[in-house]
């Protein structure tokens, strides 16, 4: 078997054990589905007996399937020790660490560097907050090493990694009349009067685009630049909005209404993404190592996103 697999397969097949479920899998290996499904089926072919089964949309492991992903889990273990290892000989005692964040991206990203600097003291980062012009601008002439964005750029080739869950939900001042009510339709909300990010956002786009497909539109009462700004408009009562759940991480549970709303939340993503073709340094590649290796036990846990989404990330 050892002389057909390849690694790409069995981080597929891991992905998929983890995730119980294809779809998930793709997303967060930022592959399309038919190139998770052909490689599973190549990887099933060579191993020569099924490793999963598939119930609904719901997948389950064969004992095979059990065995295989056990081996995979041992052989990336191994991998991220040696890379990490070459790392630090290559120099993460010292050496600085770019990096550049979408607005939303800000609400998780200090953390993560904090948990870094402590494994990497001699390591200087610098983190820049910005929009996706700029992103796209310091893309063009290579002057940070990783970006944090929840759409990965459409207009340069790059590499883009899943590092995170990023929930959409929707909310309203605790004591708003629909935050009583359940499982509220598209068409009421349309209804209420919105507060919207600046044109451009990736978060409005997603909300946008759910209106959309359901043939419906938004009439923004108000649109403001930041998350901060349109949480005041909310409890100012201008209005509802829909935001990621990382904007709720220092709040109180209570002191916003997530609304029970049919389609939220939106399941988005956070991705850390360098242009294609660039050599990242021993630095920048030990952070991404160190993201991805977090990125079981970060997506959506509910002690870091905030009580205000708990509900809403347990699915
Ligand atoms: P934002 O979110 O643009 O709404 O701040 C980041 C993104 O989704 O890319």
């Amino acid at each position: 078997m050892r002389h057909h697999t390849t690694f790409r397969q069995l981080e597929i097949f891991e992905a998929i054990a983890r995730l119980s479920s294809f779809t998930r899998a793709s997303e967060e290996l930022y592959l399309t589905q038919p190139t998770v499904s052909m490689q599973m089926k190549k990887l099933t072919d060579i191993v020569g007996a099924p490793l999963v089964e598939q119930i609904g949309k719901k997948v389950s492991l064969t004992e095979d399937g059990r065995e295989l992903a056990q081996a995979s889990r041992e052989i990336f273990a191994i991998l991220d020790r040696y890379t990490m290892a070459v790392a630090e000989r290559q120099g993460l005692e010292r050496g600085k660490l770019k990096l550049m964040a979408i607005t939303t991206a800000s609400y998780f990203a200090p953390r993560l560097l904090g948990e870094f600097s402590k494994l990497h003291p001699g390591i200087d980062v610098a983190l820049r907050v910005t929009n996706k012009e700029q992103v796209l601008a310091s893309m063009a002439d290579n002057l940070d090493d990783l970006y944090l964005l929840g759409t990965p750029p459409q207009e340069i080739d790059v590499i883009a990694k899943q590092i995170m869950d990023n929930p959409i939900v929707v909310l309203a001042a605790p004591n708003h009349p629909l935050a009583r009510e359940s499982r509220i339709s598209l068409q009421r909300l349309a209804r209420e009067p919105w507060v919207m990010r600046e044109a451009g956002s990736g978060t409005r786009n997603a909300i946008e685009r759910l209106f959309h497909e359901h043939g419906l539109e938004i009439r923004p009462r108000l649109e403001l630049g930041s998350n901060e700004a349109i949480k005041q408009a909310i409890l100012a009562d201008l209005g509802i909005s829909a935001l990621s759940c990382h904007a709720l991480t220092l709040h109180q549970p209570g002191q916003f209404a997530v609304l029970d709303v049919e389609g939220f939340p939106i399941q988005r993503h956070w991705y850390a993404v360098y242009p294609a073709g660039r050599q990242i340094s021993p630095v920048a590649r030990a952070f991404l190592e160190f993201l991805l290796r977090q990125r079981g036990e970060r997506s959506c846990s509910p002690d870091k996103l905030g009580a205000n989404c708990r509900a809403d990330c347990a699915s």
